[in-house]
């Protein structure tokens, strides 16, 4: 850290709150400039003599008519200092002095003033598109009053709205309302951070769910007027959520009424809020017209996920914020089985691991890499990462690999019966599973404290008839963190032979030490573990297919031959690894096209043939075959093996492979454009999506070499966004398709989330060399609302994915990223902190790129006012 670095807030540091919140009651007096918010907490000391700390931050104490601040303590009136900086590192607040504070329980009272339109960070309560709205993880209740907004702190909490809005909205069951006020309740203790509220002219989408034990439930989609007909699917979804939950993890629905809401200005794509989840509209929102299948499929997984947290974040809670993945981790490992159930499991699988790769390992092996549980943040917003996220989910699908799928359920119900209710820890979680299963976790919880992405080395031979397996671990230093001990690794294995006969079915091996050694023997038709009474003569050394399922987020060290990845592609019957095979064969393609200039091997594009034409294979499936490894992880990839990436020249040897690639399989092509058509009406289903996804892949290649002419047409003809869109990537994507893009804004201009795409495109596509200035023309749109956060996402976002015009040469591209992100660091900190996250990856690049990086990084760095979450983030890129 450098030495001008703010000083983080640790774990060690955590100690319980002095005070039992027993009862919130809150009134709203909506205005929105100057919204009311009374607040009378019923207390009970848990350790007279204590002060008591309150946080709060950009509240006004509102006072009275005596010019008394309206502070009190059973009725009295109290006065109260400044939070120093003893009780946590930059929290803003008021403490009470223990003096004033009884020695038992007591109703403490406050009225607080706040501005709603002016709060452009999308934390606390604020307008968006002329309604109100909330978000308050991780610590915005704070901006709302004066609380102890710390999720171990949980109340049952009463909430009165007064406001001329159509609809008044807040978490829990509706108890009373009247003209110009509602009043919810909600029975079940929850942090403050699950706190919401909304009040708007929002029309309801609505329907019923009958929990298993027969509670009746209504369901409601609240939206703005004319989008009631978009939110079929997010209904649907959201039943099946509630069935799943019940069915697999047992766990019903605990209110009388669930409510989502869609908003436009939003900082992440949801939230779990008890009762009442909030929704950036674009995961709510569908139509045939406007959505794509990948639009539909991730309102499922987010619909699903919020829904889910109902018990896995909100029923038990966390202790802090550094027990982050213990929510986030099990409700991403939740919603991605739901996924898998709902469509295909290997599909699901390879998509996971693609963005887990893509994101996390990029995470993990750069300078903002850390433990999927953190001991130290500065601004916790900056840890909702990948890491916490998906390779949380990662270790909670090893532990349960580990442990067996029944061990696991049982594990699942002990945890849910002991801690109901509870703000909990990684320890009481790790507990649950070793009183479960009599397992010692010691090793295992490594997973979570320790940083970095474990490199396993497998060489295997045969010796005197016995297959052996030499494996071996290390992971490499990380920020803070430089020695790795062994990680419990389960490595699920099984063994082919050449003519593709499958001789040793899943088996997990449980990798633990620095390096181990697994033997097998030749028994009857296949190989054992256990050596046998009577060795029999092995046959030929099998071709290993390691870590099937992706079963450990590891990078597998292997000088694995051509001749056994097109065996695994040909025969392994783990699709994952079948898929790997593949992979694996594409970037050897073209890594050697980009380093070398070579070309396209024929027989890659006859293995590929091969697997393209299995009709026993799932189109989506074949469609992931099919898609080409993505500039970046060429970039990550040739980093890896000690060479400098060129932007560039990955970005014209990928379209060159792409184009040879098109041209070798152009028969194929063509039949499969034919047949993966589907006659009738859109329909948003895996099978349908399927074959959809498989059409565009080959649309893709198929426009390098006909000048456009097939997607050009498609693109006139298609009746749904998922065809329109495939039409338009594949031409953009070959440098046509200038007509087509003007003729989709005029289209779609009034369409905000349809016209986010567009705007996308206009940076994603843009030629390497005109990026930068495609992106500062395409800012002074008039429909460039860039305090919107999925607008400015759209266009920033896409201009950081065009990889070449990104990174180049000269160093527009970062000048004008960051000229954005400075512009919208003082509005909206946290997604301009989370936006500078693209600079992680600078030291793979040439000196030349490196030091314009960092001449950015350094003027962020010194730019007067930069938000604490700004500074975190670019500090400790900075410092790699
Ligand atoms: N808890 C939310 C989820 O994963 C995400 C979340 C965290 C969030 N902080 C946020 C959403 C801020 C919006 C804004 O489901
Ligand atoms: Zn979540």
């Amino acid at each position: 850290m450098p030495q001008n670095a703010p000083a983080p807030i640790l774990l060690a540091d955590y100690s319980p709150y002095p005070f039992q919140i027993d009862r919130v009651h809150l009134t709203f007096r909506l205005d929105p400039e100057a919204t009311r918010v009374l607040s009378r907490l019923e207390v009970t000391p848990l350790d007279p003599g204590r002060p008591m700390d309150l946080f709060g931050e950009d509240l006004k104490l509102v006072h009275d008519s005596h010019n008394r601040p309206k502070l009190a303590i059973n009725g009295a009136a109290i006065d109260a200092e400044p939070l120093d900086e003893t009780a946590a590192p930059y929290a803003k607040g008021i403490r009470i002095n223990a003096r004033d504070i009884p020695n038992e329980p007591f109703t403490l009272t406050c009225e607080v003033e706040i501005n709603p339109s002016a709060n452009t960070a999308l934390e606390g309560l604020y307008m968006s598109s002329g309604m109100y709205s909330t978000q308050c993880e991780a610590e915005g209740f704070r901006r709302i009053t004066y609380y102890p907004d710390r999720p171990d702190v949980m109340a049952p909490f009463t909430v009165r709205i007064e406001s001329d809005e159509k609809v008044l909205l807040s978490n829990g069951n509706p108890t009373a309302s009247g003209p110009g006020w509602a009043q919810w309740e909600d029975p079940w203790p929850k942090p403050a951070y699950l706190f919401a509220l909304v009040a708007g002219d929002l029309v309801a989408h609505s329907d019923a769910f009958t929990t298993a034990s027969g509670a009746h439930v209504a369901l409601n989609i609240w939206v703005r007027p004319g989008d009631e007909h978009k939110c079929d699917y997010a209904m649907d979804a959201l039943k099946r959520s509630m069935r799943w939950d019940e069915q697999v993890y047992g766990r019903e629905y605990d209110l009388d009424v669930f409510n989502i809401v869609a908003v436009d200005d939003f900082n992440a794509g949801a939230m779990e809020n008890k009762g009442l989840n909030i929704f950036n509209a674009k995961y709510v929102l569908a139509s045939p017209e406007t959505a794509t299948d990948r639009d539909y499929e991730l309102i499922e997984g987010i619909i699903a996920h919020e829904y889910f947290h109902n018990w896995t974040g909100n029923r038990i809670t966390c202790r802090d914020w550094f027990q982050l993945c213990l929510k986030e981790g099990l409700t991403v490992f939740r919603d991605q089985q739901f996924s898998g159930d709902m469509r295909s499991h290997a599909v699901k699988r390879i998509d996971d691991v693609l963005m887990l790769r893509a994101r996390q390992f990029r995470e993990d092996n750069g300078p903002l890499a850390h433990p999927v549980r953190p001991e130290s943040f500065v601004e916790i917003n900056n840890f909702y990462t990948a890491t916490v996220y998906e390779k949380g989910a990662e270790v909670i699908g090893m532990l349960k690999t580990l442990v067996g799928d029944a061990a696991y359920a049982e594990a699942l119900d002990l945890y849910f019966d002991r801690h109901d209710g509870q703000a909990c820890t990684i320890e009481d979680w790790l507990k649950v599973f070793e009183d479960a299963t009599g397992r010692d976790l010691t090793q295992f919880a490594l997973w979570y404290s320790q940083a970095g992405t474990p490199q396993v080395t497998v060489d295997d031979q045969m010796k005197d008839g016995v297959y052996l397996l030499h494996v071996s671990q290390k992971t490499d230093p990380t920020p803070g963190q430089d020695h790795k001990d062994p990680k419990v690794i389960p490595m699920a294995t099984g063994l082919l032979q050449d003519d593709g006969r499958e001789t040793l079915a899943t088996t997990v091996l449980d990798v633990n030490g620095p390096r181990q050694t697994f033997a097998f023997y030749w028994h009857g038709d296949a190989w054992q573990q256990h050596a046998p009474a009577t060795p029999a003569p092995a046959p030929e050394k099998p071709t290993p297919s390691l870590f099937r399922g992706f079963s450990a987020p590891v990078v597998l060290v292997r000088d694995t031959s051509e001749a056994e990845r097109t065996v695994l592609l040909a025969h392994d019957t783990d699709p994952f690894n079948k898929w790997e095979a593949g992979r694996g064969l594409a970037k050897n393609v073209l890594i050697a096209a980009i380093v070398d200039d070579a070309k396209a091997p024929d027989t890659w594009c006859e293995a590929l043939n091969q697997v393209l034409t299995d009709g026993a294979l799932d189109p989506a499936f074949r469609a992931l075959i099919l898609a080409l490894p993505r500039e970046d992880d060429l970039a990550q990839t040739i980093h890896q093996s000690g060479l400098v990436p060129d932007p560039s020249a990955i970005h014209a040897a990928r379209r060159r492979i792409k184009g040879e690639l098109g041209a070798a399989l152009a028969p194929t092509l063509t039949r499969l454009f034919e047949q993966m058509h589907s006659a009738g009406p859109y329909s948003p289903d895996a099978k349908s999506a399927g074959k959809r996804a498989l059409r565009g892949a080959v649309l893709d290649l198929i426009s390098l070499t006909d000048g456009g002419a097939l997607a050009s047409d498609l693109f006139a003809q298609a009746d749904n966004m998922t065809e329109s869109l495939n039409a338009l990537t594949a031409l953009l994507a070959a440098g046509h398709g200038a007509a087509e893009l003007d003729a989709f804004y005029a289209r779609w201009k009034d369409d905000r989330l349809v016209l986010d795409k567009w705007f996308m495109f206009k940076t994603l596509y843009a030629a390497p060399a005109d990026a930068a200035r495609a992106t500062a023309e395409i800012t002074t749109h008039p429909a460039f609302d860039w305090r919107n956060p999925n607008r400015f996402r759209s266009v920033l976002g896409g201009l950081a994915g065009n990889q070449a015009g990104f990174h180049h040469a000269g160093g527009a591209g970062y000048q004008v990223y960051t000229d954005w992100l400075l512009k919208l660091d003082p509005k909206n900190p946290q997604t301009a902190a989370r936006m500078a996250t693209v600079f992680e990856t600078w030291t793979r690049y040439d000196a030349d790129r490196q030091a314009l990086i960092c001449a950015q990084l350094d003027r962020m760095a010194q730019t007067p006012g930069l938000s604490r979450d700004m500074t975190e983030i670019v500090s400790r890129i900075r410092s790699a």
